[in-house]
Formats: structure tokens, sequence, C-alpha cells
């Protein structure tokens, strides 16, 4: 039997991250879990609580709310898994761009990421595990046998969200305003103050602007089969 170990896959927004680190998950068995959720559900109750003013949040009230907030995740139809917001699934919602708006805002609140954070890694005790988000291998599990930085060109990621938008039906947005949001949300996570997106030093950082989603996963599998042979 092979160890179990912690995959972290770190990296920019619409790398398609998330659905290599599905694969993967699935692939090898592992249990998956997409940290940019559970941000964003944490996002969709405080818009769905009034806490937003334009831009600002009413942290004091965030503050208080988030004991409250239970976010929990589920395999739903074909076993891909969903998320939960108190018992709701909230899995379109959080992905529509009224929550991708204001998710950096919230990403970036200290309280909010420490509650994130301790929540993750009681989710990794176990080990086995691929976990996807921006700080896993250098705040959540800085000690994961794996750990991978995915990058992609600003045009090619904000050219697959919109896509992805249009296949889901949401024909509101143009593709300026989609790389706007994409080059904006990069601005805000890589200069924030709490936990900032950066590579970790021993991360191995896998550029896919012009790779193929087989090509990714073959290369996946292969730091995996890499990773427990150590
Ligand atoms: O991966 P995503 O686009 O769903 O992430 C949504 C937002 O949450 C994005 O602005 C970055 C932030 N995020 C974060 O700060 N830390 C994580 N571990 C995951 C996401």
């Amino acid at each position: 039997m092979k160890r179990k170990i912690i995959i972290a896959i770190d990296g920019y927004s619409s790398t398609g991250k998330s659905t290599m680190a599905k694969t993967l998950a699935r692939a090898i068995g592992y249990a998956y879990i997409d940290t940019g959720a559970m941000y964003r559900a944490v996002t969709l109750y405080a818009l769905e609580h009034d806490m937003f003013s334009g831009d600002s949040v009413d942290l004091a009230a965030l503050e208080a709310a988030l004991p409250q907030v239970k976010i929990t995740f589920k395999a739903g139809a074909e076993g891909r898994n969903e998320t939960y917001l108190n018992g709701r699934n909230v899995e379109a919602e959080i992905r529509s761009m009224r929550v991708s708006d204001k998710v950096s805002i919230i990403a970036a609140i200290g309280f909010v990421r420490r509650d994130m954070v301790r929540q993750q890694q009681a989710m990794g005790v176990e080990k086995g595990i691929v976990m996807d988000g921006r700080d896993i291998g250098t705040v959540v599990f800085p000690q994961a046998e794996m750990k991978v930085f995915v990058t992609a060109s600003a045009q090619v990621r904000a050219q697959r969200r919109y896509d992805e938008l249009r296949a889901k039906g949401d024909t509101s947005v143009t593709f300026d305003e989609v790389l706007h949001n994409v080059t904006e949300r990069d601005r805000i996570d890589t200069t924030r103050k709490e936990s900032p997106l950066r590579q970790a030093d021993d991360a191995l950082v896998l550029d896919n602007s012009h790779m193929t989603i087989d090509e990714q996963n073959r290369w996946l599998l292969e730091q995996y089969e890499n990773a427990v042979k150590v």
C-alpha cells in the first residue's frame, strides 16, 4: 500500500487548478477540498446578510456571525463535490459574478482566514487529501509532501472563465469585464497583507497556458508517483 500524503495545489485564479486537483484526487482515491469555495461561501453569506456597503464589509457583524457559518462538502451528481452553506447547496451561486466580484475582499480579512485555515488543517489530519487554494503550501500545510504552483497568462485565464460563464448560460458579462476581474483579483490576492498568494520555495511550477488537460493530468500523476516513492 502506498503511503498517504498531502497534496497542496496553489496558484492564480482560473488556471484550471480545481479541475486538475479534482481529477487527480479521483484518480488516486483521495479526498478533494476546494478552499476557494469556502471563501466564496463566506462571501455569499456576507452578501445575503447585507454586510457589504460597496467594497467595505461590516467587520464586527461578520466576525460575530462567523461561528454560525457552516461550510460543508457533499458529493452531488456524478460524484462531484458540492458546497453547502448552513445545509443549503450553494455550488452554483458561489460561482456567480456577484460573489466573484467580492470574494477577494473577504479572503483578505485576517479573522476569516484564520477560521478557514483551522478548518482546512482539521480536514487534513488523516492525509490522503488534495487541497487547492492560494496558501495551502505556504500556510495551511507547509509540510505537504507534494506542492504544485499553477500559473497561466491572464488572457488565457480570462478566456477560460468567460467560456465557463457562457457555458452556464451567463451572457451578462463581456470578455473585458472578465479580464478585468481576473487581473484585479490577481492584484488583490498577491498584494494583500494576510497570506498573499506566493509560490512556496519547494513547489513544483506548472505553467499550463499551452498545455492540454490530458498533458496536465499526466504530469500531475507523474509528480504524485515521484512524491509517494520517496
Ligand atoms: O480559487 P477561487 O477563484 O475560487 O478563489 C476565490 C477567492 O478566494 C480568490 O480571490 C482567492 C481567495 N482564496 C484565498 O485567498 N485562499 C485560498 N486558499 C483560496 C482562495
